[in-house]
């Protein structure tokens, strides 16, 4: 809405809630969450999605989204189905810890788990192909743009259509703060005017310029003014922390990975022969054989080229997007880094702040230090609440936290 390119125009918050629970009480909506990362910044051995997360409980990252959708789906008294993309690194251990929690309460036929591709990894110096093992090629997942081809191939595409699902919510496995079904964000995806009901993303403010977020722009595609994001890896430095004349960011909307997108586009660009998401590359370590010695090598400095296609660079194929702008508490609390910077402490920082402000917007007391954080550690399941308005209505909501309590509600 900053950009002057951008069409800006009143809307109507409350129509858009409404349509969107039209949508998801008519079973036209599925949930899609990739997960066939690496990981490797976490320094977690096992799938991102089984990380003890929850602020409270450490409750797993998949537990928090099985219980959101849950929340929804006996809200209005409908199945709804959820998909999620592994890798071939870690399907396995996926698939076996929803079985060891029994779908965490899902019907296991709503929950349908697919592979994504793979790319085999370079040597950065010579260009070769690196070996894994003597015969086996050294490979990456082919990064969360596979999903488009993977949703296709994979006949999750196929199922949605069967259950009549028309448009699939889509987030990333790190968030626990995700709002897994957004009503206002799936009413104008999929109703508004100025969206075509193809594909559309949610933005939030940049926290700091180099910030580690895509961030939207809009630019011309065959000669046609189309939004796209240009991700950080490939946002040079002066262009990151360029300013308008206000001294506000040029590229200040950033992109938290959030995105409704419609099955009619999935097939469309899936099954267009000329279809190919361009690959973007990153320079990583890749354990491989020395092709002299036969030894097996653990590099200790990056020494690979690994090729990755992005879900995003799709959004410039839709005719209209909408892209939504959303508060960072409300919705982003992101583990991504073994410490520091969105990590498991900052997660559950941000989980207690957003868990008190719906407290205190309902009346509760909550307990804050001088610096204006919380004062105690609040965990909200899904089941309880998936929304402030949900807290104000529970009669149940506790009339104050105690400083230094910890609470699971
Ligand atoms: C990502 C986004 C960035 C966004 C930020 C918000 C990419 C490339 N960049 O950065 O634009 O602003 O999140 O948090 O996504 N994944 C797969 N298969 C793959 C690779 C990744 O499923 O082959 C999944 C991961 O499991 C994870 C997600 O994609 O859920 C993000 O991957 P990651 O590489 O960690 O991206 P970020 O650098 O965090």
């Amino acid at each position: 809405s900053r950009d002057p390119e951008v069409g800006v125009r009143a809307w109507d918050r409350d129509a858009m809630k409404r349509a969107g629970e039209r949508l998801i009480a008519e079973g036209k909506i599925g949930c899609f969450t990739v997960a066939g990362g690496q990981g490797s910044r976490l320094g977690y051995d096992g799938p991102k999605g089984c990380y003890p997360t929850g602020a409270v409980t450490d409750k797993p990252l998949f537990q928090i989204f099985a219980e959101g959708i849950l929340a929804h789906s006996r809200r209005h008294g409908v199945s709804i189905p959820w998909y999620i993309m592994t890798s071939p690194l870690n399907h396995e251990a996926t698939v076996a810890f929803f079985h060891e929690h029994d779908h965490f309460g899902m019907n296991p036929d709503d929950v349908m788990f697919f592979m994504q591709g793979t790319m085999p990894s370079m040597d950065k110096a010579t260009g070769r192909i690196l070996l894994s093992g003597k015969g086996t090629i050294a490979t990456n997942p082919d990064g969360h743009g596979g999903a488009i081809k993977a949703l296709s191939v994979s006949g999750a595409t196929a199922d949605m259509k069967q259950r009549g699902i028309e448009h699939i919510s889509y987030w990333q496995v790190d968030n626990p703060n995700i709002h897994v079904l957004d009503p206002v964000f799936i009413g104008l995806h999929a109703t508004a005017k100025d969206s075509s009901g193809e594909m559309s993303g949610k933005m939030l403010a940049k926290a700091e310029p180099k910030e580690k977020v895509g961030v939207f722009c809009r630019s011309k595609v065959n000669c046609e003014p189309r939004t796209m994001v240009v991700e950080y890896s490939d946002l040079p430095d002066e262009l990151a922390e360029a300013t308008n004349a206000d001294g506000s960011l040029k590229f200040l909307s950033g992109s938290p990975a959030m995105h409704m997108l419609g099955v009619a586009f999935i097939d469309t660009v899936a099954s267009d022969p000329a279809f190919a998401l361009p690959y973007h590359r990153a320079v990583k370590k890749v354990a491989h054989v020395d092709l002299e010695s036969g030894e097996k090598v653990e590099p200790s400095e990056p020494n690979a080229v690994k090729l990755e296609r992005f879900v995003f660079d799709a959004i410039p194929m839709a005719a209209k997007s909408i892209i939504l702008e959303t508060d960072r508490f409300e919705e982003f609390a992101p583990v991504k880094n073994k410490e520091g910077v969105d990590s498991i402490v900052t997660s559950k920082q941000m989980q207690t702040e957003r868990a008190a402000r719906w407290l205190e917007a309902a009346g509760t007391a909550v307990p804050r230090n001088a610096d204006g954080t919380p004062d105690c550690v609040i965990e909200i399941s899904p089941l309880t609440a998936v929304c402030a308005e949900d807290v104000a209505a529970w009669a149940d909501r506790p009339a104050a936290i105690t400083a230094g309590e910890t609470v699971v509600l």
